[in-house]
């Protein structure tokens, strides 16, 4: 696959690669909605990749080329690049070009060769996985020095401020900075990260990961005004984020708000609990254990939070009826994946009985795969 790399590679631009970085999808554990309230998240990498084979060019142009695109390179210039200038999926490396320019990194131009097999739309995070892959190679072709998570700021700023979604961290730090067999327990605040044993197989357990095929449009808008009710409570509750209101302090704090906002804060802040106590439970070995608290983060993404669709919420109960341990929708919500954690005999069942209750319902037939935790951005070859 890496020969096949090099030789498309000079298919597309005349010359050998220097190389070819790697990138992992996402799929988060628990921790939703929480990373731009600078709470905590625990995401894994997914063993599905983007990759991107590079070589530098003395001149200062980018020639950018994508495997899924439409067969012709996209050809920029360096110097030219600005937030709004570049559309559609070329924005995210060149983003990543931009974000290191900006930052007075020594970037030059350069010929890239972009393939993937992280599922696009599905909320498993295939724009982290293109910028970081992007940021991995930049790095090493300029022996920039930069660390894992200073790879996954700078893509964060690509994603922000060049092609203008306001996300949190947790997507470009997973994809950064993941280990194989480990979850990922990051506090957003203070980027502090510990990486949480996984073993699903020694529990004898499966992560499935149900993409239910759809995305609904109001999710781009949503998310921006989802983090704006977010900041502005916290700033009425004089906290420079809602990550300082503890739960013990809830139900007074919600008694100061509006009630347009209450149930916003309710469910970060039980969402961060969420978090902690998940993590505490994998560090004692209880992987089972964790189910419960899943099933729990759903219903308050569904009720509090509202970011769940019925595609998710079907998911969601489909598995759960079929045996599943626990399950909740995942990533930002309005449509994208549903995580369930099943007994390894149970897998196929409940996969089974979600496809079918989403054929009753007349939906699309949903993709349903097993996740293990896998490595984050690297060198391949
Ligand atoms: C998207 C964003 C992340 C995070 C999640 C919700 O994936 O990119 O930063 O906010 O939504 O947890």
């Amino acid at each position: 696959m890496i020969d096949e790399a090099a030789t498309d590679f000079e298919a597309v631009h005349g010359a050998r690669p220097s190389g070819t970085w790697a990138a992992p999808g996402r799929v988060n554990l628990i921790g939703e909605h929480t990373d731009y309230n600078d709470g905590f998240v625990l995401p894994i990498a997914l063993p599905h990749t983007t990759r991107v084979t590079a070589r530098g060019r003395a001149d200062r142009r980018l020639r950018l080329y994508s495997a899924q695109g439409d067969g012709r390179v996209t050809d920029l210039a360096l110097d030219g690049l600005a937030p709004g200038v570049v559309a559609g999926w070329a924005a995210y490396p060149a983003g990543v070009f931009w974000a290191l320019a900006e930052a007075g990194h020594p970037v030059g131009g350069a010929d890239l060769f972009i393939d993937s097999d992280v599922p696009t739309g599905a909320g498993l995070s295939s724009s982290a996985a293109l910028e970081c892959a992007t940021a991995a190679a930049l790095n090493d072709l300029h022996g920039l020095g930069l660390t894992g998570p200073q790879l996954a700021l700078v893509a964060q700023r690509a994603e922000n401020a060049f092609v203008g979604v306001p996300c949190g961290v947790m997507d470009q730090m997973a994809s950064a900075c993941c280990t194989a067999g480990t979850a990922l327990f990051l506090d957003t605040r203070t980027l502090q990260q510990r990486h949480v044993p996984f073993d699903l197989e020694a529990a004898g357990l499966r992560l499935l990961v149900i993409d239910t095929k759809v995305k609904h449009d109001l999710g781009d808008g949503a998310y921006a005004a989802l983090r704006a009710g977010c900041e502005r409570a916290a700033e009425l509750l004089g906290l420079p984020a809602l990550r300082d209101l503890a739960v013990a302090d809830l139900d007074p704090a919600l008694g100061r708000l509006p009630g347009e906002l209450r149930s916003l804060v309710r469910h970060v802040v039980t969402e961060n609990e969420r978090v902690t106590e998940t993590v505490e439970r994998l560090e004692h070995g209880a992987t089972a254990a964790l189910a419960p608290i899943l099933t729990a983060g759903h219903a308050s993404l569904r009720d509090d939070f509202r970011v769940s669709c019925a595609e998710t919420d079907l998911a969601v109960e489909a598995a759960v009826a079929a045996g599943a341990l626990g399950a909740r929708m995942t990533g930002g919500g309005f449509g994208g994946s549903v995580v369930a954690l099943v007994a390894e005999a149970d897998a196929e069942p409940v996969a089974e009985a979600v496809r079918s209750a989403f054929g009753s319902a007349g939906y699309r037939p949903p993709v349903v795969f097993t996740a293990v935790p896998s490595t984050g951005a690297r060198r391949v070859a």
